[in-house]
């Protein structure tokens, strides 16, 4: 394996801490949140300067090769967690609870939470849901640690909302999404994800909001923005939402360069004098000699 490559710090690598995020929603500055599982993508998000990084459980499929987020166990989502943790330094640092890890008491939401800090590293944690999901972070904030919410499309229970589509697009729905939002933010939450919603319900709703708001398919009002690494940089070719622009495409530039090594190797072309170790000549002598011997 070659040395590890050397990545340039951004300029503002000040600890992003929760009076911070509340501060920058305050002075309107708009926050950056993605998701990274490794401790490259961790690196990478660390170089660029973002404010958060989510280890969501959008890993199962983008990393783990899962069809869906619902398998995902918490001893994977910790091992990803803990990698990220590793490569990361400011940005604050959310774990999702994996599907199952939370949902049944508020002593196994504390219980996996407190594993996600302890094991994973992770600052803070992220749960799906309203109604008795609101009593689970308010279990998790006493505890002492802090919770991101979600509402709108959670993919955890994505067969109960119908299938991975838009939510709150009526008025009923849209009702349902603000009354969860707001139950959350009682809760003690310290931030939230909207995820799939229209950008006119995510505008309205953000008046009744005092907590930063980020923004996944919700429109441009929010007060930041998150997207799931393989989606912004072009690795993952499964469905893509609608919402998920494509920054790069990574994954043709990947098979690209296997590719050539591949060619090169089979044409002899790889590893070339540059690539191999030398020995002085009378060391080489003398071993070709003792080999004999032997
Ligand atoms: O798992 C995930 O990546 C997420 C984001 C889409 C917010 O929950």
């Amino acid at each position: 394996m070659s040395a590890a490559p050397q990545i340039l710090d951004h300029p503002t690598t000040l600890p992003m801490t929760l009076p911070r995020l509340a501060e920058k929603r305050r002075l309107g500055e708009p926050i950056v949140m993605v998701t990274a599982y490794d401790y490259p993508s961790a690196q990478v998000a660390e170089a660029a300067g973002v404010d958060m990084v989510l280890v969501g459980d959008s890993g199962a499929m983008t990393v783990l090769g899962y069809p869906s987020t619902v398998p995902v166990s918490v001893d994977e989502m910790l091992m990803l967690t803990a990698a990220v943790r590793r490569g990361l330094r400011s940005p604050l640092l959310v774990a999702d609870l994996p599907f199952g890890s939370y949902e049944a008491s508020d002593e196994l939401a504390i219980a996996t939470a407190q594993r996600f800090v302890k094991e994973g590293g992770a600052d803070a944690v992220k749960l799906e849901g309203g109604g008795a999901m609101a009593a689970r972070a308010r279990a998790i904030v006493s505890a002492g640690i802090p919770v991101m919410a979600h509402v709108g499309l959670t993919p955890q229970t994505s067969t109960a909302l119908g299938g991975y589509k838009a939510q709150g697009r009526t008025s009923d729905a849209a009702l349902k999404v603000a009354r969860e939002a707001i139950e959350l933010q009682e809760a003690g939450c310290f931030s939230i994800v909207w995820e799939a919603i229209p950008a006119a319900v995510a505008e309205e709703l953000m008046a009744r909001m005092e907590i930063p708001v980020i923004g996944i398919g919700a429109g441009p009002r929010t007060d930041g923005q998150v997207l799931v690494f393989h989606d912004l940089l072009g690795i993952y070719d499964g469905h893509a939402p609608r919402f998920a622009k494509r920054y790069a495409h990574l994954k043709g530039e990947m098979v690209e360069a296997v590719s050539h090594y591949a060619d090169e190797v089979r044409q002899g072309l790889f590893p070339a004098a540059e690539h191999t170790y030398s020995i002085d000549p009378g060391e080489l002598a003398e071993f070709r000699e003792r080999l004999q011997a032997t």
